[in-house]
């Protein structure tokens, strides 16, 4: 057995990839009145869910959550849990201003809700379980919200298991801009890493590792498949927008994209003023980020989206996930124009915030136990704590630990990171995430625009169900 599970790890580190879609872009269609007020975006080999309802504002879907096999690697079953079938679920795709129906059934053996990742919504639909009774296995609940902001988000369970999302409860979520930037094909690639056993079955949970690191997968996987899917070609000099989400348990994700330019255009609440052109992108968990790439390199053969795997001995491994094929276009249509961005105007730093410190920490209680604390405690045991819409509040969130990062995330109102360490941070961008490294400290400030009962957590789940989620509440602003 242990002999297996190393060349299950073998295979993990060495052949990873991504299996994205066809590369055909579907032409632009001279779309009639209705379709052009509908969602215009389409993804390139995403599964997505259908809108059962013909109001051009409402999108209206039906969702299930059950046990199911999926294939994550080649010509092997492994017993997942699953929305509709498959792993990641499917595309919930909307436009800025629609309503979001869905009609959700859980046929799993156990309770859940959903949570929108993300999304400023009402605080009753967030699915946690402090505005919501899970879901009993066998019942339904519809979810119905309207999305205020176009971006990258994610939809997964927010209940009672640590293993729900882990087992394969995970999917994208795209709101639409109200004139989304042309492309020739938007990509989703959904990142995550699984720990199998050797005979290709989710790994026992539980452990002290995987209490303490969060459980940290044996096999990376893309939109679900551990390996590359062959032969797939794009035509030099296209450009396409490339949606990542970060959906692991634990891993902080290190990308990069070879054999063609990127540059970094949204995050978690949306597009950004200006575009960023770092060399490699790093994804929290539960982080997103948009890529515009271009296929510009004129002696490239192929070129595609790399992770950067720390080995054990310390070396970075650079992981094909997804390779393309580049081959020249046949019409005179290449290069294509660069995609014409919206105006983005961030909020200004308030001018006197208040001011709180979260401090994150690992420790043990007097029987040894261990305890992830919020402030000193269970965060679940510390008073809810209350603010006001629109009163800005800086948070400087301090990691005591030198070993552990936590994957910070805040539920129902946007964030932007202003310093790290007390230094500037060029983190631009709308955030509901960040990374906390090791013994250091990230400033945040928030507005609290959104008011509702909402939560904030690592989002390593065996940290957060081990104290570090705590719960808050804001109110409607004084009328003036
Ligand atoms: Cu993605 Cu509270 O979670
Ligand atoms: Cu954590």
């Amino acid at each position: 057995m242990p002999a297996r599970r190393s060349s299950i790890t073998l295979l993990a580190l060495s052949q990873v990839a991504f299996s994205i879609a066809a590369c055909d872009s579907p032409p632009e269609t001279g779309a009639s009145d209705q379709a052009s007020v509908a969602r215009r975006v389409e993804f390139e080999g995403a599964t997505e869910l259908r809108d059962e309802n013909p109001d051009p504002g409402i999108v209206e879907v039906t969702l299930t959550a059950a046990a199911a096999e999926a294939e994550l690697v080649p010509g092997q079953r492994t017993r997942v849990l699953a929305f509709n079938g498959s792993v990641p679920g499917p595309l919930l795709h909307a436009r800025v201003g629609d309503r979001i129906i869905v009609h959700f059934k859980n046929d799993l053996a156990e309770p859940t809700t959903i949570h929108w990742h993300g999304l400023r919504i009402d605080s009753a639909m967030d699915g946690t379980p402090r505005v919501q009774d899970p879901i009993p296995a066998g019942g339904s609940f519809t979810y119905d919200f309207v999305v205020k902001d176009a971006g990258t988000y994610w939809y997964h369970p927010h209940a009672t298991s640590i293993e729900q999302v882990d087992r394969g409860l995970y999917a994208p979520l795209v709101i639409e801009e109200a004139e989304p930037p042309k492309f020739d094909a938007e990509r989703i690639i959904v990142l995550d890493d699984v720990k199998l056993d050797g005979a290709y079955q989710m790994a026992p949970y539980g452990g002290m590792t995987d209490m303490m690191m969060g459980r940290m997968g044996n096999v990376l996987l893309a939109n679900g498949q551990s390996l590359p899917k062959a032969g797939q070609r794009v035509e030099r000099g296209r450009i396409e927008r490339w949606r990542l989400i970060n959906a692991a348990g634990a891993r902080l994700m290190q990308v990069t994209v070879e054999g063609a330019s990127f540059r970094v255009i949204a995050t978690d609440g949306g597009l950004l003023p200006s575009a960023l052109t770092p060399t490699t992108v790093e994804l929290a968990v539960g982080q997103r980020f948009d890529l515009e790439v271009l296929y510009d390199k004129a002696d490239a053969a192929t070129a595609g989206l790399f992770a950067l795997v720390r080995q054990s001995t310390g070396a970075i491994r650079k992981v094909p996930l997804a390779t393309y094929d580049l081959v020249e276009p046949e019409g005179a249509t290449r290069p294509s124009a660069r995609p014409v961005y919206p105006v983005i105007r961030l909020p200004a730093p308030a001018d006197a915030p208040l001011e709180r410190e979260l401090r994150f920490a690992m420790t043990h209680d007097e029987s040894g136990m261990m305890m992830m604390t919020i402030n000193g405690q269970d965060g679940m045991t510390l008073p809810v704590e209350n603010f006001v819409q629109e009163r800005a509040v800086r948070f400087t969130l301090v990691n005591d630990d030198e070993m552990h990062g936590h994957p910070f995330h805040l539920h129902g109102n946007f964030f932007q990171i202003l310093e790290r360490d007390g230094q500037p941070a060029n983190e631009p961008g709308l955030k509901d995430t960040v990374q906390l490294r090791p013994a250091s400290a990230v400033t945040i400030e928030t507005s609290f625009e959104n008011v509702g009962d909402w939560m904030y957590h690592c989002h390593i789940v065996e940290h957060a169900e081990n104290g570090m989620m705590a719960e808050i509440k804001v109110h409607p602003a004084p009328a003036r």
